[in-house]
């Protein structure tokens, strides 16, 4: 007998407001044709003032609760993606954890960027694995829109905001590929290039937020590599192979790198699920976002197998397999 960590809820909320290609020819050099070009996004939602990321991740949370159909006080543990918090402390974890009103178990935040939805699930993954949690709320919820130059042409019109989310819950598994759950996830971090994407402020360094720094095409480079070999660690770990993949869900930067990865890795382009059109590149919630959208439309169905993969700043990335 295994523990597995079944998805039993998914649920995720984007901002009202709609920031389109023809809207950003206003605001920096661009036009919608080199943005669509070079990355396939035509829109992205922008968070109001006083939208914060702990109201973008409640909301979220609150719909994937109620498609798990159980009272949020039975999560004893939420695990937050984010790169832009609420606040340096305490955590967007904790503000999520008292807006929907759960009083008991633990909830703290990840921070590996655009790859944290993937450290997050893990993480809570091995909590319930290791018989710690039975019920995990896993978010991964952006307001990037704060901390994007917007005299940057380069990085304003790629970044977009909204939070996706998931309930986890401990369910006894035979230990083979057949169970539902996360069957396995592998994380992968690089520190030596921290300068190819990264914030130039924080708390310790400069008393401030910072903006986004990105060398794009040396991300670019990386992204392809790394996701590939992460999905081919997957799938040498797990014995998948390519067409036993029902849809694959990568992180949402780039239409290009999503089409370069899925290309070496032999998997059917119909098997892709795209959200970075609509959505732009919302980090760590681009992931979750992906899953509720392609779950909410009838995609995904319950015994699918599900990749999932992400490459951040740091770098960090890494990869998951879920049965649904
Ligand atoms: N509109 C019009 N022109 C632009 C824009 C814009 N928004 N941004 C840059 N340009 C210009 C540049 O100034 C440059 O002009 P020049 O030739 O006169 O100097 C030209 O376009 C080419 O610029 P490059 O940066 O070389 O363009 P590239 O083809 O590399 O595309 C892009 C840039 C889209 C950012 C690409 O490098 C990329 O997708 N990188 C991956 C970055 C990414 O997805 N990061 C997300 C975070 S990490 C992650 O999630 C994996």
């Amino acid at each position: 007998m295994t523990i597995r960590s079944v998805i039993i809820g998914s649920g995720h909320y984007l901002p009202e407001k709609c920031l389109t290609n023809a809207d950003l020819t206003k605001i920096v050099d661009t036009s919608d044709e080199w943005i669509v070009e070079r990355t396939g996004i035509h829109q992205r939602h922008i968070a109001d003032e006083g939208q914060t990321t702990s109201l973008l991740a409640t909301k979220a949370a609150e719909a994937a609760i109620k498609d798990a159909g159980i009272d949020a006080t039975s999560i004893d543990l939420i695990v937050l993606a984010t790169a832009t918090p609420d606040y340096t402390f305490p955590s967007t974890a904790t503000q999520v954890q008292a807006a929907l009103g759960i009083h008991g178990g633990a909830a703290f935040d990840v921070q590996a960027v655009c790859s944290g939805f993937v450290y997050a699930l893990a993480t809570a993954d091995n909590f319930i694995k290791a018989g710690s949690a039975k019920c995990a709320l896993v978010i991964g919820a952006e307001t990037f829109s704060r901390i994007l130059d917007w005299t940057d042409r380069g990085t304003c019109v790629l970044f977009g905001d909204g939070a996706g989310a998931v309930v986890l819950e401990a369910q006894n598994g035979a230990g083979s590929n057949a169970d539902r759950g996360v069957l396995c996830t592998h994380l992968r971090s690089d520190g030596r290039h921290r300068d190819k994407l990264y914030v130039d402020g924080g708390p310790s360094v400069s008393m401030t937020t910072g903006h986004l720094r990105m060398e794009g095409k040396e991300v670019f480079r990386h992204a392809v590599t790394n996701l590939a070999e992460t999905v081919e660690e997957t799938f040498r770990k797990s014995g998948v192979t390519p067409d036993e993949i029902k849809w694959f869900v990568p992180h949402q930067a780039n239409r290009r790198i999503i089409e370069a990865t899925a290309k070496k890795l032999n998997i059917d382009p119909a098997r892709v699920v795209i959200t970075v059109d609509k959505h732009g590149n919302t980090s760590a919630a681009s992931i979750p976002l992906a899953l509720s959208v392609a779950r909410q439309d009838g995609r995904i169905a319950k015994g699918d197998l599900v990749l999932i993969e992400a490459m951040g700043g740091g770098f960090t990335w890494g990869s998951a397999l879920i049965r649904w």
